[in-house]
């Protein structure tokens, strides 16, 4: 049976958008089905039809989510993720004091919504280099792997 991911981001100049469609062929290369999609082209119940679901955020003001995301992250509370699995990411940059605060911020979130993040938040400064493409690639990859034997 093959897994099913989303990949949904929020993105403004295009960094988080390239992360995301990055991580999405990892997954692909993996074996497994990916969407990836905008943020604002997802319902909060959407994420219920997938196995797997990364979100994806640049950080914004003070390490905050962008405003585009926040209705979606307030519906968030009105859904439980248990038995899937999960990860965030985002683009950022080191020159603000609170770097990728809002995937910091999204994992928090997956986690009270009892989702089973199953990597560590993946920040990438600005717009990903071919190194860190390569990352992302293995990250998708990564993801994938964590649905392995015997679950
Ligand atoms: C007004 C403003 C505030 C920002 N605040 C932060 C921040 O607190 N932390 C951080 O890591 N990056 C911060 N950034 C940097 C963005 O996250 C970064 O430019 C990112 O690459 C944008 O991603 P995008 O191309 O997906 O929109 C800020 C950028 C702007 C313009």
């Amino acid at each position: 049976m093959s897994v099913n991911c989303l990949v949904a981001y929020c993105s403004m100049s295009g960094n988080t958008e390239e992360i995301a469609e990055t991580i999405g062929k990892g997954i692909s290369q993996a074996g497994a089905n990916v969407d990836v999609k905008d943020i604002l082209m997802v319902d909060v119940k959407d994420l219920l039809n997938y196995d797997g679901v990364l979100l994806g955020a640049y950080s914004w003001g003070d390490g905050d989510l962008p405003d585009e995301f926040l209705d979606f992250y307030e519906g968030m509370d009105q859904i439980s993720l248990k038995g899937k699995k999960a990860a965030a990411f985002g683009s950022c940059d080191s020159s603000y004091e609170h770097r990728g605060g809002a995937v910091d911020i999204l994992v928090e979130k997956l986690n009270e919504i009892e989702a089973d993040v199953v990597l560590e938040g993946l920040k990438i400064d600005l717009a990903p280099t071919a190194e860190e493409k390569e990352q992302c690639i293995q990250y998708g990859m990564e993801f994938v792997g964590k649905f392995g034997r015997g679950e």
